[in-house]
């Protein structure tokens, strides 16, 4: 779909910026914060790059003011943070610590006095290290009533002042980098876990979601979730099934749950084949339909790209009895545990995209994506969608004068932010956008050189210097975006079109 002219943003668009506690704040042990799954697993030689962690990260806790400052400098109307939950309770379940409320009270306070308005994210990633210890995480049920009390508590304490909540960041990501991968807490690399914790995952967000609804009835919540369309390999109609197939098992196996309350056939009928389908009660299954997002939070970096995977064919081919496929398949031939660990295999198979260029850090650029995964999300839940993360990670210089020229962070966010808008034009509701991120902050596996901010901050990964901020060349591009409210964008495209 062309648009020969693109329509304007709404007036009252959250143009923001995000961050997440355990990647700024620093003060891992202050003030009667618990430690966190975090806090643990980057000291774990060789989990994370020169073994950085986010002791200080860029110690936001003690320099918030200043951040706010460079916030409202800049012009932003929205900023989201996460509350680090090992602050508030710092065994997740006993007592509630009032230096840790009293430190995001005064954070929204400065924000407030700013007219920024204040995202907050319940969950991005730090659970309370004693929940893991005690009852194995989210494996337990019981820590669905954990979560819901620490969302209780900061319901009823900002429930005035925030308007806009986030339940969990990217279920899909920590839940598999977690419980598959080995690459995040609890370090750990089984897929029945993984499907198991996810669901128990999936209660504690419609707890949250009920108990938010009754006690701020004002407010507007969401999930923040990591989505990436996928896209079939070639016309070939077995990978446009490939490519289907890959969109349930990436995708609507948890935006299916958050927006429909249920999980969608095709991936679970396969999970159950294998045995590591989730354990669902029938009271589960009524809590999932009850409780209802106001709005969808999505995090776009990039999709994916699937085409058949040939296990298909030689599956039907085996049923006929041509042994030869099983004989040669390294699938077919592992025992059924195995096959396990691999759910997707029989699915679709993951390829690189020959069209598009990557990052540093081989992670693909697609800002027509953007549009799609847009479109695609709205026609399909029907919910208004805010964009709580989209950005470049990338390698910064600071130069002799001490600026950072980062024109291709600023080329990266214009054409994704172009293909927001004709996602808008197109007829998709969005709230707001917050760029990833405002200052540079720790990449939870690649420490501080692979940097995402407006403001540059002087550490890396062996010192933390003073810790200075510094704006970027992007940091004044924004800046004007958000005066025009997207003005100079639209200005910009109808010159292209010429
Ligand atoms: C998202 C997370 O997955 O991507 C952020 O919500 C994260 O916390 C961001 O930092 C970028 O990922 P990375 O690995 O490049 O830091």
């Amino acid at each position: 779909m062309h648009h020969q002219q693109l329509e304007p943003f709404p007036k009252d668009f959250l143009w923001g910026a995000a961050s997440a506690a355990y990647q700024i704040e620093g003060a891992y042990a202050e003030d009667g914060k618990g430690p966190s799954i975090w806090d643990e697993f980057s000291k774990i030689p060789d989990k994370t790059v020169q073994g950085t962690n986010g002791d200080v990260a860029v110690d936001h806790y003690h320099r918030y003011k200043e951040d706010v400052q460079l916030m409202a400098d800049m012009g932003m109307k929205s900023y989201r943070f996460s509350v680090a939950w090992s602050r508030i309770i710092p065994d997740g379940e006993g007592k509630v610590n009032e230096a840790g409320l009293q430190f995001y009270e005064n954070l929204i306070d400065e924000l407030i006095h700013h007219s920024i308005e204040p995202v907050l994210t319940l969950y991005h990633w730090d659970l309370p290290l004693a929940l893991q210890e005690k009852y194995n995480g989210w494996e337990s049920r019981k820590l669905v009533s954990f979560f819901k009390k620490y969302c209780e508590v900061l319901y009823n304490r900002f429930k005035e002042k925030v308007k806009y909540w986030v339940t969990f960041n990217e279920q899909n990501v920590f839940t598999a980098m977690g419980y598959r991968w080995e690459s995040h807490p609890p370090n750990t690399s089984d897929v029945k876990r993984m499907f198991e914790a996810n669901h128990v995952i999936n209660l504690a967000n419609a707890e949250a979601i009920l108990s938010f609804k009754e006690l701020v009835p004002n407010g507007l919540i969401g999930p923040s979730f990591g989505y990436g369309p996928m896209y079939p390999l070639t016309a070939d109609p077995k990978d446009v099934l490939a490519a289907e197939n890959g969109d349930d098992f990436n995708n609507s196996w948890w935006l299916d749950v958050y927006c429909k309350g249920k999980y969608p056939v095709f991936t679970f009928k396969q999970l159950q084949k294998l045995g590591v389908a989730p354990t669902i009660f029938p009271e589960d299954e009524v809590l999932l339909k009850s409780a209802k997002s106001d709005f969808l939070g999505i995090n776009y970096y990039h999709g994916g790209t699937a085409r058949e995977n040939k296990i298909d064919n030689k599956e039907n081919a085996a049923h006929t009895e041509d042994k030869s496929f099983s004989a040669t398949d390294p699938y077919l031939m592992q025992p059924k545990e195995e096959q396990s660990q691999s759910p997707e295999i029989p699915m679709f198979q993951s390829v690189s995209n020959p069209y598009l260029q990557k990052t540093v850090w081989g992670w693909e650029i697609d800002p027509i994506g953007f549009r799609v995964a847009l479109r695609k999300v709205y026609a399909r839940y029907d919910l208004p969608i805010f964009i709580t993360e989209n950005g470049l990670g990338a390698i910064d210089e600071l130069t002799g004068e001490r600026t950072i020229e980062d024109d291709y962070r600023i080329d990266y966010l214009r054409e994704h932010i172009l293909e927001m808008q004709k996602a808008l034009t197109d007829g998709v509701p969005i709230i707001g956008y917050c760029a990833w991120s405002f200052t540079d902050l720790l990449s939870w596996l690649n420490g501080y050189k692979k940097r995402y901010g407006f403001v540059y901050i002087d550490r890396d990964n062996k010192q933390e210097k003073e810790l200075e901020r510094i704006p970027k060349k992007s940091f004044y591009w924004y800046k004007e975006l958000i005066q025009t409210n997207g003005r100079n964008l639209t200005e910009y495209y109808s010159e292209v079109q010429k």
